[in-house]
């Protein structure tokens, strides 16, 4: 039997909670450890299960890690193989991360094919074709991708479309390259800007990460850094539809709102009030937290982000899009928080062909959603009732979990192993805001 959450819906959320580091910004930042023989040092890794996944992949090719103090040493001395076996592949699709610095550092790299997910087909052809274009030779052999490329050449490669892990697994592998790469079309994700101050801090010298166009000049070698990987968005973000769609005051420790231009638009369309606060309260602020008793005495001082909202939520389309558009990763959130909306809202996906899969189990708490090809017209429901639901990957799972919030009586979600690949004690950090939710 897999482990379920259980949660009893229907109350206000209130009160604190602490934002962990970004998985999609720590898995990048371990596979780039295989860069250097010298140790790095990465702070603010979450507790997740994505991140061991990573760190059994960097075990399995000789890389030693030790944690201490919250900080994990990763130390890549001596390789034992430069192969990613299929059976830690499989586990999780960004060991793909692997394929670029081990080819720059090695000069070969057999790392298994990620196949598809529920979520799409989900290719690696654009990850291929651009180290093709700096010089390896690649053969995709029993399922494996096998690369192999005496010193990789900098390039110029224009990306067909903005691709995430692409980006970061080009930007690795060009930092140890010989010449300039400049990579076009590139994503602009916050994390891939995380990445680049990590690879700068190592030695490597890319300009433009956060843009469009990205150029890295190649160095001889990279050495031992400290890094402290960013917040997770995503993470905040769902905390942030929990809150727009159950009601409540809710402040997000560490958060950055910064990362979340387009939710925070729709956020405000739908009725909550947002904030972005820092440490110095130098954000224009008064000096008033906004709690009504004027003090000037709350969270608001910490760094992070606040939402407060009163009404029921009114309902706002949205259509996904790479950054900083409105993220694929918050789709499925954003449907819950329109399923007890007032009004009709379209929801559009353009990143992945099949990232809808929340969408029947959301039906099964009496949620009104009709799917139409890659839209799904949302009607709220003055309602939502508890249910037995199934989640079927990371961001569905959360969508699960921010509409039984906001239901009348209890859900159990079920294979919540999904949710625990990318969110850090999420029943503890429930109870701290005053839900009901227990891990069965
Ligand atoms: N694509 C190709 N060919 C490629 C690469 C991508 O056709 O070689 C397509 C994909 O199929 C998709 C689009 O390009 O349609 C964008 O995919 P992208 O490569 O940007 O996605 P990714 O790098 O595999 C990362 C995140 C995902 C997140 C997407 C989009 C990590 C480890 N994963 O995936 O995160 O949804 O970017 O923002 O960074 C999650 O955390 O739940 C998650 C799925």
């Amino acid at each position: 039997m897999t482990a379920k959450l259980k949660i009893t819906g229907g109350n206000p959320l209130c009160g604190s909670v602490a934002i962990s580091g970004a998985k999609n910004a720590a898995l990048p930042a371990l596979f780039a450890c295989l860069l250097t023989e010298e140790p790095c040092e990465l702070g603010n890794l979450p507790q997740l299960r994505d991140i061991k996944s990573a760190l059994a992949v960097l075990s399995a090719m000789g890389a030693e890690h030790s944690d201490a103090n919250g900080k994990t040493v990763v130390n890549a001395a001596r390789l034992r193989t430069t192969v990613a076996p299929y059976q830690l592949v499989k586990t999780m699709r960004a060991s793909v991360l692997a394929l670029g610095p081990l080819l720059a550092r090695a000069g070969e790299a057999t790392v298994s094919l990620p196949g598809g997910c529920v979520i799409g087909a989900r290719p690696v052809d654009m990850h291929i074709a651009g180290f093709e274009k700096m010089g390896a030779e690649i053969q995709i052999q029993n399922g494996n991708i096998v690369a192999r490329a005496k010193r990789l050449r900098g390039a110029n490669i224009k990306l067909p479309q903005p691709t995430v892990t692409g980006s970061e697994n080009l930007m690795m592998a060009a930092a140890l390259a010989e010449g300039i790469t400049v990579l076009e079309n590139a994503a602009r994700e916050p994390e891939i800007t995380d990445l680049a101050v990590f690879l700068n801090a190592m030695g490597a010298d890319i300009s433009g990460a956060g843009e469009s166009t990205i150029t890295i000049r190649g160095v001889d070698r990279l050495h031992s850094a400290k890094h402290f990987v960013m917040p997770d968005r995503i993470e905040a973000g769902t905390y942030l539809c929990a809150a727009a769609a159950c009601g409540g005051d809710v402040f997000l420790e560490n958060a950055d709102l910064s990362h979340l231009s387009a939710l925070a638009e729709k956020l405000r369309e739908c009725g909550a009030e947002v904030l972005n606060c820092n440490d110095s309260g130098d954000d224009g602020d008064d000096g008033d937290d906004g709690d009504g008793d004027g003090d000037g005495n709350s969270e608001n001082k910490k760094r992070g982000a606040r939402i407060t909202m009163h009404n029921r939520p009114r309902a706002v389309d949205a259509v996904t899009a790479p950054y900083p558009g409105y993220p694929t990763d918050l789709q499925a959130q954003w449907m819950a928080v329109n399923c007890v909306a007032e009004g009709c809202a379209t929801i559009t996906e353009t990143v992945f062909e099949n990232r809808f899969m929340h969408a029947p189990e959301l039906a099964r708490m009496g949620a009104d959603i009709e799917l139409r090809g890659n839209a799904a017209r949302v009607r709220g429901v003055a309602s939502l009732s508890g249910a037995p639901v199934m989640a079927t990957d990371i961001r569905a799972s959360a969508a699960l979990v921010v509409a039984a919030l906001a239901a009348r009586g209890t859900s159990e979600i079920d294979r919540i192993y999904h949710l625990e690949r990318g969110y850090a004690t999420m029943e503890k950090k429930l109870r701290a805001l005053g839900a009901n939710a227990e891990r069965k």
